[in-house]
């Protein structure tokens, strides 16, 4: 039996990714609920072929953030993304040509991916993108003017 999912996610900072991963957790609880009800095979796989569509848009949606403002994240967070969207793409290809049930353990992992690596890895990237759309701390390229004070200012 599988822990309850979390009514609400976490804000990460950013409003269009806290609205895509929304969508995700309904998609994904969209999917469980199918399982649940002991839906046919052949709609869960099309509704993983669904997430895993929307997890694409979503990622690249991220990474675009990413390069232009925490560069230094993109890399190592997109081998995230692009393992999750690779191992569903076997998935489903291999679902739509064999049939059979869809393994646990690929439900485990979009679950994981839904709520941990939002959770995790997202909050943490992108709450520096929202800090540095709002207050970049990269040296303006222009040289600063220097007031000289002739009073101690308060
Ligand atoms: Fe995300
Ligand atoms: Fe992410």
């Amino acid at each position: 039996m599988s822990p309850q999912l979390p009514d609400q996610l976490v804000s990460v900072g950013v409003d269009v990714i806290d609205e895509q991963h929304e969508v995700l957790l309904r998609m994904y609880s969209d999917i469980e609920q199918a399982r649940t009800v002991g839906a046919p095979e052949g709609l869960v796989v099309e509704r993983l072929a669904d997430f895993h569509q929307f997890a694409r848009i979503h990622f690249a949606t991220e990474e675009s953030l990413l390069a232009e403002h925490v560069p230094e994240r993109l890399a190592p967070h997109r081998r995230v993304h692009e393992y999750l969207l690779e191992r569903l793409r076997t998935a489903i290809v291999r679902y739509r040509r064999d049939g059979g049930p869809v393994p646990e353990a690929l439900v485990r992992l979009v679950r994981g991916f839904v709520v941990d690596h939002t959770q995790e890895t997202d909050t943490r990237d992108l709450a520096r993108v929202s800090e540095r759309i709002r207050r970049p701390d990269r040296p303006d390229p222009k040289p600063q003017e220097h007031h000289h004070a002739t009073r101690p200012s308060r």
